[in-house]
């Protein structure tokens, strides 16, 4: 038999003790995606995994506008952008992403990730400094790994720490704060104007990663700079085209000269293929639908409101969430895992999230509130977290 490294057979075994206890919920297929609900295991579940936080998955106008782009140009482009892969609908949903964003021009990569890991790495060198929060997603610490920059870490939302940081890192060439403007496992919101005030003091770029916050954030759904009415005081704005939209890919928003480096330089863009027709478009219909649908943000975050409130109010743990991401804490691991088991043997879809992705002893249920749940959706939630309360002492 081959024998494999070490990490491999640790796994292996990880994953038959989880099997055993029946705490293994990964990989689970997906039969059916109806609105708010899934199909899995012959089951119809709400569905509280979802990143579709506007419900635009499956909206008659992208769909449409998807399979234009595959009667237009086919399913692929054959190519990477810079040479032969550029197509009139990556032109588009550049334009439309940078209009969406206040900015210049816009770069879109394969995926969020790829956008993160290029952009810092393309950017950022040996001679640089980059400073992130430590709650910052995996793909912008991978980014600034690759980058061979000064990789300098903050606790926290936590302004005092940042500036320090600031202070330490004074002989760098180039610094970078890197945050995620709400935070993907809390569903907290950075304190933006603090941090770009503390930016323009130390003469340090921002870059903020928005794949929790379009849709999400602002009246208009365009993000933290609506939010914090901070318009084009971000150097440089990430996003995803894989959560509130429903497609692939991920963007950088910026300043022309900024924009044009990225594809002419980011080895992600030069010698990866382009977006397929359909991911393209569809995107783009996308963004259009969220200016075009204002009820959409207007519900979700009435959503937001009503189902953290009542939470709270019963006293669970939801961290200091504002947004669509809400964790409800379970310190003990083991009773993550039992609570997660019986919210889906009750068809409530969720997943537990455990450390290494969080810290010790906050294990949680992660729960996304969606604008397409309906109040009795949310109070069948509630409702079962309650009984879960009784049975497992949640609180
Ligand atoms: C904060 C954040 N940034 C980046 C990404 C990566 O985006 P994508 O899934 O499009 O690669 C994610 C995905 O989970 C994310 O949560």
């Amino acid at each position: 038999m081959k024998t494999y490294p070490e990490g491999v057979m640790n796994t292996k075994k990880i994953v038959r003790e989880l099997k055993e206890k029946e705490h293994y919920f990964y990989l689970q297929q997906i039969d059916k995606l109806e609105g708010q609900y899934v199909y899995c295991n012959g089951r119809k579940m709400i569905n509280l995994a979802s990143y579709s936080y506007l419900g635009l998955l499956g909206h008659p106008d992208i769909d449409a506008y998807a399979k234009k782009a595959i009667d237009d140009y086919g399913t692929g482009t054959h190519g990477v952008r810079i040479l032969a892969g550029t197509i009139p609908y990556h032109t588009e949903l550049e334009k439309t992403i940078a209009d969406f964003k206040h900015r210049d021009d816009s770069i879109v990569f394969s995926s969020g990730y790829t956008a993160n890991l290029a952009t810092i790495s393309t950017l950022f060198g040996r001679h640089d400094a980059v400073i992130c929060d430590k709650y910052d997603h995996a793909s912008i610490v991978d980014g600034c790994l690759l980058s061979g920059a000064e990789f300098v870490r903050f606790n926290h939302n936590d302004l005092k720490n940042l500036e320090l940081r600031l202070q330490q890192t004074q002989k760098y060439n180039s610094r970078c704060v890197i945050i995620d403007g709400v935070y993907s496992m809390d569903g907290d919101i950075a304190p933006i104007p603090e941090i770009i005030k503390l930016c323009k003091q130390y003469d340090t770029y921002l870059f903020v990663d928005e794949a929790h916050s379009v849709g999400v954030l602002g009246k208009n759904g365009t993000g933290v700079e609506e939010y914090f009415n901070c318009y084009g005081e971000i150097d440089i704005l990430m996003g995803t085209l894989s959560k509130v939209i429903p497609s692939m890919g991920g963007y950088i928003a910026g300043d022309s000269e900024l924009i044009s480096h990225l594809k002419h330089r980011s080895r992600a863009f030069v010698f990866s293929a382009a977006l397929t027709p359909a991911n393209t478009a569809a995107a783009t219909a996308s963004f259009r639908v969220i200016q075009n649908e204002k009820w959409r943000i207007k519900k979700l975050n009435e959503n937001i409101e009503y189902f953290i409130g009542t939470l709270r109010n019963l006293g669970f743990n939801l961290l200091d969430t504002q947004t669509a991401i809400i964790p409800l804490i379970i310190p003990e691991e083991e009773k993550t895992w039992q609570v997660c088991r019986f919210m889906q043997n009750n068809d409530i879809f969720v997943l537990p999230v455990v450390t290494p992705a969080v810290p010790p002893n906050t294990s949680r249920l992660r729960m996304n509130v969606s604008a397409i749940m309906t109040r009795d959706d949310l109070d069948n939630v509630v409702n079962k977290i309650k009984e879960a309360d009784k049975i497992f002492k949640i609180l």
